[in-house]
Parts: C-alpha cells; structure tokens; sequence
C-alpha cells in the first residue's frame, strides 16, 4: 500500500482497528505495544489470514518506534481499559503517562503525522498528547463522537425496526456521562426522531447512549467495548487517507469555537487529509448549550487533574 498507520497498543481495539484497516487495504500497518511478542505475534497472525481475506496490505509488529517512522496516521490505543464499577476519568492517571510517553516517541519519528487518540479518559488523552507532540491542533483528533453517534444509531434502528443505513444521529460533548447527544439532529432518512419516537423513548435511547460503554464493561466484566470502537476510529482515519471531507464528530480542539479555548470536546469537524479541516458550528438551543457546558466543566475538571499530575 502506499499509505502507513501505525497502531499503538496490540489489545483489543488496537488489534481490531488493524485488522479493520489492513481489510479494507487503507495502509499498510505498523502495531506497537510494550509487550514483547504481542504485537509480533498478532501481526503475524493477521498476515496469514490475508490470502483467505484476499488483500495485499503489509502488518509489522514491534517494541519500539522506529518501524513507524514517516507514518500518515497513528491511531493511539494503548492504555489500560475500565473494569465493571469504574469511570473512564478513574483511568487517568495511569493512561497520562503511557499517553505522554507514547506520544513523545510518535512524534519523534513522524513528525508531520495526524493523531488519532483512542484511549481514555478521551478527552483528556487528547490534551496530553497535544502537549506532547507539538502539533497544532488540526492533527491531534480524538474518536469519541462517531463511537457514540454509532451506538445512538443503532439503538434508533432497532427501536424504530429500520436499516442502519437510515440512521444518522449526532452526539457531542466529551465522551463521557455528561455526553450530549441531539436529538433534533438525529434522523431517519432525514426525518428527525422527534417526530417519529415519543420523548420518553427519545430519552431512554439517550441514556442507554451515554451509558453505552458502561452497558458493555459490565457485560464482559474483563475489559471494555473494542469492535465499535475500532469501526469508528477507521472510519475516522479512512476520511483523512481518502481526504473525503467527510463531517463527523470528533473531539477536536477549540480556540474559541462554541465559546470553549483551549480545550478537547465532541464537535461536528470536517476531516481531510489535512486532519480537522474545519469546525462546524451548529446553532443549539439553550439547554443544548447548557448540556455542552456543563460536558465541558467535566473535561476542563479532568485537565486540572492533568495539571496537578503534571506537578
Ligand atoms: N506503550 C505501548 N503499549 C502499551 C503501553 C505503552 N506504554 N502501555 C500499555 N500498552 C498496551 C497494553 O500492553 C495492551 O496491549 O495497550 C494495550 C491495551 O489493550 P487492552 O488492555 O486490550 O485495552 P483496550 O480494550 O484495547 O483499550 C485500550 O482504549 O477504548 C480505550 O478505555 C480504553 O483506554 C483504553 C484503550
């Protein structure tokens, strides 16, 4: 392929999201992790189902950076995941180091590469590795907008018996309780869900939306939710590679747009080969920008916490 990810951390989204890619042939892959032999042998593992898969696209695993040199995207899923009872903020601590380190090494070796951050407190994480690598916010993106809309969408299809393909649905805010998704720009073949569900149910899918994480930690009880949030991290990454300029919600960093600065929250962007290549601004209602405020008290809570860490 003439297109490089690299994918740090060979757990259970990491693997996936390279699974996902090298399927779709988008790039060849690089996958790191700091285990020894994990992300050798889950390389390996996945090049020897390309002939039955049928495609050409190269995966590597490594320890160290150096294989990942010159990459166009890497997608940052190293960390540690929830366990049943936790919060995705009861993470930070532990993942702002890996981030921090993990960071610095990417940027070392691909310093004109975009950012993809997977691991949580999302939010959070993209703020770490903005400080860490340097890079203008346009190419430090966080995948958490299109993992909710996808759960929202899938919870509006099977409500309403409908294809997913139907069903388009926006969720901003950070990605955590405090998620905003909006109902009035949600839609079924363009129809909005508040002229097709009663209030009562728009609201229960709501809930379930932002509780759609927790929803599966604690039905695996060892780990959290990987299949969806591979599938929109490489949705994420296809629209740069194919510099689509496609609209999707990201967490993207501010400087002034909805009235927030300096500070990583779930926008509609538009993404292309350039990473964000625009912000959109959507007009809310009052209580929608009060539920974005509010979104945004918690992640500027969360970077204080950064702050004190960093101390
Ligand atoms: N460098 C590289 N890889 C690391 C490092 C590091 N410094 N620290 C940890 N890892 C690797 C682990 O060895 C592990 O293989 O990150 C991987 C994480 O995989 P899992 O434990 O399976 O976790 P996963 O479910 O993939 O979630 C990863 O994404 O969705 C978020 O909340 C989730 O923060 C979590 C992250």
């Amino acid at each position: 392929m003439d297109k490089k990810i690299t994918v740090v951390g060979a757990g259970n989204v990491g693997a996936t999201v390279a699974q996902r890619i090298i399927e779709k042939e988008l790039a060849d892959v690089v996958l790191i992790d700091i285990i020894e032999g994990v992300p050798q042998g889950k390389a390996l593992d996945l090049k020897e189902a390309a002939p039955v898969e049928k495609h050409d696209a190269d995966i590597i695993g490594a320890n160290t950076y150096e294989a990942s040199a010159n990459s166009d995207i890497v997608i940052i899923t190293a960390g540690i995941p929830r366990k049943p009872g936790m919060s995705r903020d009861d993470l930070i601590s532990t993942n702002a180091g890996i981030m921090k380190n993990v960071t610095q090494q990417i940027a070392k070796f691909s310093p004109n590469t975009i950012l993809i951050i997977v691991s949580n407190p999302l939010d959070a994480m993209c703020h770490v590795a903005y400080e860490a690598s340097g890079f203008p916010g346009n190419r430090v993106i966080g995948m958490a907008g299109v993992l909710d809309s996808a759960r929202f969408r899938a919870f509006i299809a099977m409500e309403l018996n409908v294809s997913v393909e139907n069903t388009h649905a926006f969720v901003l805010g950070g990605h955590g309780d405090t998620m905003v998704p909006l109902p009035r720009y949600s839609t079924v073949a363009g129809i909005p869900i508040t002229e097709l569900m009663s209030e009562d149910r728009i609201n229960a899918l709501v809930t379930r939306t932002a509780n759609g994480g927790a929803e599966i930690v604690s039905l695996l009880k060892t780990g959290s939710a990987y299949y969806a949030p591979s599938s929109a991290a490489v949705e994420m990454a296809e629209a740069i590679l194919k510099d689509k300029k496609k609209i999707l919600p990201c967490a993207a960093y501010l400087d002034g747009e909805y009235g927030f600065k300096d500070l990583f929250i779930g926008v509609p962007v538009k993404l292309g080969k350039n990473g964000v290549e625009e912000i959109i601004q959507i007009n809310l209602t009052e209580s929608e920008k009060a539920a974005l405020q509010k979104s945004a008290n918690s992640v500027q809570d969360l970077k204080n916490i950064l702050k004190k860490l960093a101390a």
